[in-house]
């Protein structure tokens, strides 16, 4: 039966198209991702012809929807393995749905009873594309799914490729790199669990070229929190795919006669305009598309961690929750140790009820005592783990993950409960709602520390799915709470940032960024991160100095400024703090409620100039300049600094000074920010646009 018409299809965007189209033995080509298209210029594109070279077939051909077949030896984003072990797919495409924004193909393949999914959907307000695969078992064996891609995206042709990445590891995430891409296969991905320090599922491709604000930038993020993995592949003729998805080698699983595997979303954006340009288009798409209250401002938190770490009392959460509401704090988080026999990290993790000999009256003169100094309360939980030295451990010691003969490998004390299991998702859904419906909590800090070991499962037959159903009854839990308890907000954390996505992110308001607080190094892990996510979501500490980690002595109002360019937080031990530094940090706390909506909403833009760097927001009116410099080299005066995004014909008020600039001024020559000149100066600059 001939494929029915048409085999070319545009997914538009405000800005840009993605156009595929089918080859005569139904391949799925990428013919272009970048500017806007009409569907009959697309139609010119010519679908890639076979390079031939002897008996040598080279693979030649980057294709969209990219299935192990014949003659493919490279990266492939789908791959099963049939009941009579063939693993070559020869899929036939069957149909395909076009609604407004969205396009679905349909394949089968033209033996076994496979099918395949592909879509694709665009937004009205944005040009980032969103992309998933399902496959469905048609027939009566289980299929063996080896690799299914959520979406893999072919680059046009460039004189030459340039990846960013994020990596990192615990206390130092979201390092941003940039690099030549190498011929072959580039991967990237978390073997962990979880989305992890190690690596962020966000990436951005340019031709080696573009800048902060210039050339043309191709990226691409998983909405996933589990184990997943991208291929950068690098063809020997230079073309470049981006191939994403959930999973990691060698687990596989059985797709059962009937059932249907949906991946997760994939997204992608073209951009122009530069790398801010590229990380401008991801946060209106976080603020427009994902998070589940983006209107609103996130409040300056104290979160007690570093104050106390496990040493904590009713008296003592009191004390410190009367000094930060002095300085304005608006929610008082209470971290670990509350509960069960949790003293240390040695114990009393699964025990979620409080501690008698801490809190002998329970949580509620707590709680009350936070309302009363105008506070809202958080709570921290870790609820995908346990301690062996626990009630719920000697009670389920099946439930965590584990093999018959292996050991328990533990980490931090902890082992990994198997959310996969329908018991415990239960049992955990139900003791939030407890701790949620008995007492007023407004805000979960959900933390994950550790990853799995022995992930295995020995009642279950098959055991690796427990890769993917952990991470999907972990959104259950969330997206139950959150349904009962709608007035609760959660934070995301992983020993700081390691379970930071697009997945997490559509369940959770903003996410601790790393246990590392200090404000030097938090300069690139809060750049890095900003390249993919919000700075409304972007927990920031203000700690003690020397700062308990790194020993470095950093100014109080420098630790302000930086983490001022994110969700602004207190975390020191504010018993150690003068008076002095009390009052500023109150001081501080209120300039940054006057410019937090412009932060946490507005339009992000990378400063530099010379020794100086910063970040600068804007939203209508109002410019927020957050700038700092570590240290100026003797006869190197600061140089001004150039702003970015205003309008060049209107004139802006500096609210502190009165001094009125050119908008055209301030983008060609810079604004002189007066910093202190000795080390670790920093300031803030807030100007109003005059009508
Ligand atoms: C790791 C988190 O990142 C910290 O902020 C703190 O909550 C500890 N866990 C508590 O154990």
């Amino acid at each position: 039966m001939p494929a029915p018409e048409p085999r070319l299809w545009v997914v538009d965007t405000p800005n840009t198209s993605y156009v595929v189209a089918l080859d005569a033995d139904d391949r799925l080509h990428g013919l272009h991702w970048g500017p806007k298209l009409t569907y009959e210029q697309a139609s010119e594109l010519e679908l890639p012809r076979t390079q031939r070279h002897g008996i040598f077939d080279a693979q030649g051909f980057p294709l969209d929807l990219n299935p192990a077949s014949a003659i493919r030896y490279g990266q492939t984003g789908l791959q099963v393995r049939f009941g009579d072990g063939t693993r070559e797919l020869e899929l036939r495409f069957t149909a395909a749905s076009e609604s407004d924004r969205a396009l679905e193909l349909v394949f089968v393949d033209s033996h076994y009873p496979l099918e395949v999914r592909v879509r694709y959907r665009s937004l009205d307000d944005g040009d980032v594309i969103e992309r998933s695969t399902a496959l469905r078992n048609t027939g009566d064996e289980p299929i063996e799914i080896v690799r299914a891609d959520s979406a893999t995206w072919v680059l046009p042709r460039l004189e030459d490729y340039r990846l960013s990445q994020l990596h990192g590891e615990w206390g130092s995430e979201f390092q941003l790199t940039r690099g030549a891409i190498p011929h072959g296969e580039t991967l990237i991905g978390s073997r962990r669990g979880f989305t992890g320090h190690h690596s962020n599922p966000w990436l951005a491709i340019d031709d080696g070229t573009a800048t902060e604000t210039l050339g043309a930038v191709w990226s691409t993020n998983l909405a996933w929190s589990g184990s997943w993995r991208t291929t950068v592949e690098r063809y020997p003729n230079d073309r470049v795919t981006v191939s994403a998805g959930f999973g990691h080698d060698p687990v596989t699983f059985d797709l059962g006669a009937g059932e249907t595997l949906e991946t997760p979303v994939a997204t992608g954006v073209y951009t122009e305009g530069g790398f801010s340009a590229s990380a401008n288009a991801w946060h209106d798409y976080a603020l427009g598309h994902v998070l589940p209250h983006p209107e609103e401002d996130r409040p300056v938190l104290y979160n007690s961690w570093e104050a106390t770490t496990f040493d904590i009392d009713l008296h003592s959460q009191i004390a410190l929750a009367e000094k930060a509401a002095d300085m304005g704090c608006e929610l008082f988080v209470m971290d670990d140790a509350w509960f069960g026999a949790r003293t240390s990290d040695r114990a009393g993790l699964g025990d979620w009820w409080p501690n008698p000999d801490r809190f002998p009256d329970g949580l509620g003169p707590l709680i009350g005592r936070v309302r009363e100094l105008g506070m809202r309360f958080g709570i921290w939980v870790e609820p995908e783990m346990v301690n062996p030295d626990s009630e719920l451990y000697r009670k389920h010691p099946d439930w965590v993950y584990h093999r018959p003969h292996r050991r328990r490998t533990e980490m931090r004390n902890q082992l990994v409960l198997n959310l996969a299991r329908e018991d415990v998702r239960e049992w955990m859904e139900d003791w939030l709602d407890r701790l949620l419906t008995e007492n007023d909590i407004d805000f979960v800090k959900w933390d994950m520390n550790r990853p799995f070991t022995e992930a295995g499962w020995p009642d279950e037959d098959d055991a690796d799915r427990l890769w993917i159903d952990h991470t999907r009854n972990l959104y259950r839990v969330i997206d139950a709470i959150r349904a009962k308890h709608p007035r609760v907000r959660i934070e995301s954390c992983a020993s700081g940032g390691g379970r930071v996505d697009l997945g997490i992110l559509r369940r959770t308001d903003q996410v601790w960024t790393s246990d590392n607080t200090d404000g030097i190094d938090r300069i690139e892990i809060q750049e890095g991160l900003a390249q993919a996510y919000p700075a409304r979501v972007m927990g920031a500490w203000v700690t003690d100095s020397p700062n308990p980690f790194t020993r470095r002595e950093v100014p109080l109002d420098f630790r302000f400024h930086v983490a001022m360019a994110g969700v602004l937080a207190v975390g020191g031990d504010l018993h150690e703090w003068s008076g002095d530094e009390l009052a500023r940090g109150k001081e501080l706390v209120d300039a940054y409620k006057e410019v937090r909506p412009t932060i946490q909403h507005g339009r992000r833009h990378p400063l530099r100039a010379g020794g100086i760097g910063g970040v600068q927001y804007v939203r209508g009116e109002e410019t927020v300049v957050l700038a700092w410099r570590k240290a100026r080299r003797f006869g190197n005066p600061d140089a001004p600094v150039k702003l970015h995004g205003l309008d060049a014909d209107a004139k802006y008020r500096d609210e502190a000074t009165g001094r009125v600039h050119h908008g055209a001024v301030l983008m060609a020559h810079g604004l002189d920010l007066g910093l202190d000149p000795g080390d670790y100066a920093s300031g803030m600059v807030r100007l109003t646009r005059l009508s």
